[in-house]
């Protein structure tokens, strides 16, 4: 009998949290708990292919003015991410998104992108960048501002250049990554 009645109460309880749910806009506000900060270092390659019969990355905005700099202009991609530098490797994974020109006087790539993975550990999960990306400097980095699934609530850098660059800051989880 005790047990039934443990069981009704529990029942009660959470069909009450679901209307609770739903009636109200917003919930009671608790002190907020961390999890545990973990580091992820990924290495990998990212195709960006405009030219041929299969581009993964295609104009769709053009400005009406033109300048050195195609300031204005507007490219979607879904670009392939492998292992290795040759784009016949394993494919692991895609970033979709947008490459924004975004610079009057030098060429500046503003990067709207999501990183996701469709193989290993990562399957499933991606990593959100928004960052600028001043495609002329040989060392440059792009903020990671967020990720879903394991990457939840990540932060971190994604360093463009061939060299590692084992410098991080971030808050809960953190992940550095390259791609050439
Ligand atoms: C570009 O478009 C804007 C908005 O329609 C217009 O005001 C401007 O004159 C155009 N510039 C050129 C160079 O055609
Ligand atoms: C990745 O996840 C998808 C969806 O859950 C699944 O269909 C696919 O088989 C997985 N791929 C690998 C290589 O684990």
């Amino acid at each position: 009998m005790e047990k039934t009645m443990i069981l009704a109460w529990i029942l009660i309880l959470s069909t009450a949290m679901a209307v609770a749910r739903c009636q109200d806009f917003y919930s009671h506000a608790g002190p907020y708990v961390p999890p545990p900060q973990k580091v992820t270092y990924l290495y990998f390659f990212l195709h960006d292919t405009m030219s041929g019969n299969n581009p993964s990355a295609v104009p769709i905005v053009s400005p009406n003015i033109t300048t050195s700099t195609g300031f204005g202009g507007v490219i979607a991609f879904d670009d392939p991410l492998t292992v290795g530098p040759d784009i016949t490797s394993e494919v692991i994974g895609n970033a979709q998104g947008l490459w924004v020109s975004t610079g009057k006087d030098v060429l500046t790539l503003m990067a709207y992108l999501d990183i996701g993975f469709t193989k290993g550990e990562f399957n499933g999960s991606s990593i959100s960048v928004f960052s600028r990306n001043p495609i002329t400097e040989s060392e440059r980095e792009l903020a990671v501002v967020g990720g879903k699934g394991k990457f939840r609530m990540a932060k971190g850098l994604i360093s463009a250049d061939l060299t590692f660059l084992p410098v991080l800051c971030g808050v809960l989880e953190r992940h550095i990554m390259q791609f050439g």
